[in-house]
């Protein structure tokens, strides 16, 4: 993160989340950590404020990702294209902040519906969860214990998409990659098993992110009115300032 100073008399800060849907663990800790950063602070004066917090169903998104997939159903051989199943990975997260009312999962099953709404249904298709850590319960299932329930109904050839990362890091190129791909593969002699790449640098992408900055700066909207809103269970009082702040200072 920058620090936005008044000595650069910057006019308009549009704090943009690179997560494309929306958690109070990733996002929200994000904002959180802006507000703690500048509640001791003094505001640049006359610096405008605004937010994307959220940008899970962007047309120019979807189409990345099916693009991406499209790349990698063409690498499997024709007659056994039909048969491979879309594994849709995100990371997951503990049951517990699910029932707080987290908007995370639904925001990535919406991502998912409309990648297959534009790949026409092509193929069958899950949604899975990775990266588990602790003993707690989390969101499943998972997508190794997915890989080998798909193996145990007979199913060898699948094609793992991170719909959750927009970049390449440790649980798309180690977790995804090496562990699931690669190790877990052969352990289940999966036939073939390939991962799509996540957006990078894909030109699509490029547009999708100025597409969304652009229709920002000319919409009259600086804050969206669900960001502003707690989850029903929240307890985090962090929670109640940031969002009290933001809405102060996205208004004037
Ligand atoms: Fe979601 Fe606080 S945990 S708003």
């Amino acid at each position: 993160m920058s620090v936005a100073r008044s000595r650069d008399r910057v006019q308009h800060t549009v704090i943009f989340s690179q997560y494309p849907q929306y958690s109070c663990s990733t996002s929200g800790s994000s904002f959180n950590a802006i507000y703690n950063y500048y509640k001791t602070r003094e505001l640049p004066s006359e610096m405008k404020w605004s937010i994307i917090d959220r940008w899970a169903t962007h047309p120019l998104l979807i189409k990345t990702f099916a693009e991406r997939i499209k790349q990698e159903l063409a690498q499997f051989p024709k007659e056994k294209r039909d048969d491979v199943i879309i594994l849709f990975s995100a990371h997951s997260l503990p049951l517990q902040v699910v029932n707080r009312g987290d908007s995370y999962p639904a925001e990535v099953g919406a991502t998912v519906a409309l990648v297959m709404q534009e790949l026409n249904y092509c193929n069958p298709y899950s949604l899975v969860w990775q990266s588990k850590v602790g003993p707690t319960a989390w969101l499943g299932p998972f997508t190794d214990e997915a890989l080998k329930g798909y193996v145990k109904q007979g199913k060898k050839n699948f094609i793992l998409v991170p719909i959750a990362f927009v970049n390449e890091h440790i649980e798309t190129l180690h977790e995804l990659d090496i562990e699931y791909c690669h190790e877990l593969a052969q352990e289940l002699g999966i036939e073939t098993i390939r991962r799509a790449a996540a957006p990078n640098d894909h030109p699509i992408f490029i547009d999708a992110l100025a597409d969304i900055v652009d229709s920002h700066l000319k919409s009259k909207q600086s804050i969206n009115p669900k960001f502003l809103t707690r989850c029903p269970h929240c307890v985090n009082l962090s929670c109640d300032a940031s969002k009290n702040w933001y809405a102060k200072i996205c208004k004037s």
